[in-house]
């Protein structure tokens, strides 16, 4: 089967890489790709956004299967468009991709559906956010309810900062459309885990736990990120957690999306905060989590392609996954100054030393300038090692990575401490 897969970051790499070595694929093609993916699948100059070249692409191609990896074509609508033209497609449609496009759909669909979630208030008018803000106090959590690649969301502990954020969003400063609603949350405390399901109709497939850095410095202080490294599985997720977060989250709102008429077929990501009253849904994705795709692609034991062909195809019941036992832990390498301004072009030297040392590097914000690879995005890599433990894949990790020569280059040096705590 040829797949066709969407999208151009680490996340594509590692399900390019996946899929390659899957039996049921024999060819892979990715649009746009990147100069990594381009070791795995056949590249074409398409981009993720752009719904009718994609179209255009497909209809060329004929793929067996096409996979949609970023939230952005989703949201657009082009699964739909495929559907209605026969192809098979793993990645949900318009009407269910909600769920991720607008944060004020997803906390009035859990309200609906008795989802555990945190308290929220949704505002448009920046007088009354602030208004709100300053009845319920700090810590509050203030997001942008539309699409700002992670980084819509500023837990603040100080009044000010939440007014500031909030008058910025609606007044469509920091994130332009995606702030014109804001939603303002109660602020949950407890570890963070992702917990990925594979959806197809009313058949829902867990994947292995994983846990990502959304913040960008050591001990997860400063801005959120896309998310700065992971680690799979996380030991915070025991098979209870899993399967409350399975019968009362992920379920009740598979089951909600359906009653709206919007089948759900894809992955559904649901960030969960375990507090001590259980675990609340703090946000849902409709894709793979990046980086989480990484490490759980490098313990995925089972025929990626397989899996997928049978959840877009509504066969995937009955089904189960093989994983390598190890843990898998990645660590992103950023552009210096990501998520602000960063410079580009920097030539990335000793990738092949890095993999020599026993990891994987799926490439994400690469792309290549005279032959040699130069970052073009913010988050650029992503290193993956497996161990027996999660300290001796933190170690396999964090010493390949010496052989980097990026000067230009920012990496996190704690990724996977909380489960590397629980060890010791
Ligand atoms: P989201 O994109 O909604 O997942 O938010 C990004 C990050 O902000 C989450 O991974 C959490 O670390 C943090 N966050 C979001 N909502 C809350 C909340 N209600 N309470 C505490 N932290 C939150
Ligand atoms: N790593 C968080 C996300 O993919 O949204």
């Amino acid at each position: 089967m040829k797949v066709l897969v969407v999208g151009g970051g680490g996340r594509e790499h590692a399900l390019c890489w996946k899929l390659k070595r899957s039996e049921s694929v024999s060819e892979v093609v990715c649009a746009p790709g990147n100069p990594g993916i381009a070791r795995d699948a056949r590249c074409v100059a398409v981009g993720a956004e752009d719904i009718d070249a994609l179209m255009v692409l497909a209809r060329a191609e004929k793929p067996g299967l096409v996979v949609i990896g970023p939230e952005v074509p989703l949201v657009l609508g082009l699964a739909d468009q495929l559907r209605a033209e026969g192809f098979a497609v793993y990645g949900p449609g318009q009407a269910a991709a909600e769920l991720e496009g607008s944060k004020t759909f997803s906390k009035r669909l859990m309200h609906q559906a008795g989802v555990p979630t945190a308290k929220f208030e949704v505002h448009t008018d920046a007088d009354t956010a602030e208004k709100a803000i300053r009845a319920w106090g700090v810590p509050i959590v203030v997001k942008a309810s539309g699409l700002a690649a992670g980084k819509g969301v500023i837990v603040a502990y100080d009044v000010e900062e939440a007014v500031h954020a909030a008058r910025d969003m609606l007044a469509g400063n920091s994130f332009g459309d995606a702030g014109s609603q804001v939603v303002i949350e109660e602020c949950l405390i407890g570890e963070e885990a992702s917990c990925l399901f594979i959806v197809s109709g009313d058949t829902i497939l867990p994947l292995a736990s994983s846990q990502d850095h959304k913040a960008l410095l050591d001990g997860d202080k400063g801005p959120n990120t896309g998310g700065m490294g992971a680690y799979s599985p996380a030991p915070c997720v025991t098979d209870e957690v899993a399967d409350e977060v399975l019968e009362k989250i992920a379920r009740p709102v598979i089951a909600a999306l359906k009653d709206q008429g919007a089948e759900f077929i894809g992955t559904l990501y649901a960030g969960v905060m375990l507090t001590k009253d259980g675990p609340k849904t703090l946000e849902f994705n409709v894709r793979f989590g990046d980086p989480e795709c990484q490490p759980l692609m490098r313990r995925l034991k089972s025929d990626l392609g397989e899996l997928l062909l049978a959840a877009a195809e509504k066969r995937l019941d009955g089904v189960t996954l093989e994983w390598d036992d190890r843990m898998a832990l990645c660590v992103v390498v950023s552009s210096d100054g990501y998520p602000a301004a960063f410079k580009k072009g920097q030539t990335i030297a000793g990738l092949d030393d890095v993999e020599a040392a026993g990891t994987t590097v799926f490439h994400a914000g690469t792309s290549v300038n005279d032959g040699v690879i130069v970052n073009s995005g913010g988050r650029v890599l992503g290193v993956t090692g497996l161990g027996v433990t999660v300290s001796e894949a933190q170690a396999v990790v964090y010493k390949a990575l010496e052989n980097l020569d990026w000067p230009g280059g920012f990496y996190r040096k704690d990724i996977g401490y909380r489960a590397v705590a629980r060890e010791v």
